[in-house]
């Protein structure tokens, strides 16, 4: 017998399982099986396993020829749908070829086989199971839910990804000292919110992140919801001024409420600086007024109550005010990177790539005033540059040419707004985290 039988005998029993014990409910499946086996709206009872919604879970291309040969299996051959025919013999044969590691991450099966092994454990699988909350299937039918139609604005407003859909972990991301800090902190946070609550420690949970642009802001709150496991919630700001101005303070009312419904998820508010503007400046009432339902809401929303982590982004701290910033428990700065960490972001963003006589350090050196995403940019012209000469490999000649032209290019960008101050590299200083953005905080003035 084969792992892909077991892998499709594993599936059928849990459809099974699933099935007779209505105690259970979409939770106690694994996510590759609800996915597979997901109705619109849940999975039904009795479950469709056909040979598909198999192959779909297991990966396993031909599932029935996995299993034809043993004795408690059937194919409908009109449906197409392969059932057990005796359940117990199946639970046999399943438990005699499975270790509890394998069940253990199968909350259904581990309901089944709880009595039979000693490291099998029911409420600890399903603790441990992703929950049908971060399913992309799920928030679809979520956001299908509550937007119809008349709702399209909405769909500009925000964006929903599920943690699966979520390429760019932290893992790829070169964090200041700082940055690493606070970022486990959330994640400790999030994980013993019943604690906090507890404790009474509600201030928790809204983070702002400070810092030019390509510095990693959005990949680090995505990389956050990453690495918990949950729905990433993204809010566009600059999208509130887009043409039905009417809707729009409804409509931010409305994020909220699809990231409480989402809950736990990361709310990430992106273009932070927006709201200081219009509240300075002689916006539209509608936006005004959507702004303020933003504000409030933000106030009534926590991590503790509402399982919900809340991130802002801002290019512009100088544009905050301090009705902005006290809304904040945690200001967390993006600094350009030094040069150390500009030497590792170029040697993840090379990864895939084979670079002849590469070296980082010298590289690092070139490139005084880059981002991350500069980085990336200038790999990518290289790559680009190689490929016109016909040449799938690189070399440092080229990673340095590549540099220099984007250095060129860099300079006719910046004629345009010389208001940006130039940032100085601090290779010797070592406090990356505590740049100049802070001192926008005042410490209690308010409006
Ligand atoms: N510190 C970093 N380490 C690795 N990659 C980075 C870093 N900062 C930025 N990047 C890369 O640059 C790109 C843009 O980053 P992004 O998160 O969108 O920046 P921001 O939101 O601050 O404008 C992403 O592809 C990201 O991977
Ligand atoms: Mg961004």
């Amino acid at each position: 017998m084969t792992d892909r039988a077991l892998d499709v005998v594993e599936f059928l029993l849990t459809a099974r399982v699933y099935e007779r014990d209505t105690d259970l409910d979409e939770n106690d499946l694994p996510p590759a099986v609800r996915s597979a086996l997901w109705d619109g709206d849940g999975v039904p009872r009795p479950p469709q396993a056909t040979a598909e919604a198999v192959a779909e879970a297991t990966d396993v291309a031909d599932p029935w020829d996995e299993v034809a040969s043993l004795m408690f299996t059937e194919q409908d051959s009109f449906s197409g749908r392969i059932r057990l025919v005796d359940d117990d013999m199946a639970k046999e044969w399943y438990a005699n070829r499975a270790e509890a590691p394998r069940i253990q991450a199968n909350p259904a099966l581990a309901a089944t086989y709880e009595d039979d092994f000693d490291d099998v454990d029911y409420a600890a699988a399903r603790e441990a199971n992703r929950p049908v909350q971060a399913d992309p299937q799920w928030i679809d039918g979520l956001l299908e839910d509550m937007f119809d139609e008349d709702d399209e604005e909405m769909l500009d407003l925000v964006e929903v990804q599920a943690p699966a859909e979520i390429e760019t972990t932290l893992d790829d991301l070169v964090l200041t000292d700082e940055q690493q800090t606070e970022t486990q902190k959330v994640s400790k946070a999030i994980e013993h919110r019943d604690y906090l609550a507890q404790v009474g420690l509600v201030e928790v949970g809204k983070l702002l992140f400070v810092g030019p642009p390509g510095t990693g802001k959005t990949s680090t709150a995505r990389g956050l919801a990453h690495r918990l496991d949950l729905p990433f919630v993204e809010v566009k700001l600059s999208m509130i001024t887009s043409q039905y101005l009417g809707e729009t303070a409804k409509n931010v009312e409305k994020v909220f409420e699809v990231a409480k419904r989402l809950a736990p998820c990361v709310l990430f508010i992106d273009e932070f600086d927006f709201v200081a503007k219009t509240r300075t400046s002689d916006e539209h009432a509608a936006i005004k007024r959507a702004v303020n339902t933003l504000l409030k809401a933000i106030d009534e929303m926590s991590l503790v109550k509402d399982d919900v982590l809340l991130v802002g982004a801002t290019n512009h701290p100088d544009e905050l005010d301090a009705a902005v910033w006290r809304r904040f428990d945690e200001i967390l700065s993006f600094p350009k990177p030094t040069k150390p960490m500009r030497a590792d972001i170029l040697r993840i963003v090379t990864r895939g790539i084979e670079v002849e006589d590469f070296d980082p350090e010298a590289l690092a050196a070139n490139t005084e005033g880059l981002t991350g995403s500069d980085l990336r940019l200038v790999l990518r012209e290289a790559v680009l540059d190689a490929l016109v000469e016909d040449r799938t490999t690189l070399s440092q000649a080229d990673l340095l040419d590549a540099v220099e032209s984007f250095e060129e290019r860099d300079h006719l960008r910046n004629l345009d707004s010389l208001e940006e101050a130039v940032e100085t590299d601090d290779e010797g200083a070592h406090d990356h985290g505590h740049d100049h953005d802070h001192e926008h905080a005042p410490a209690d003035a308010d409006d």
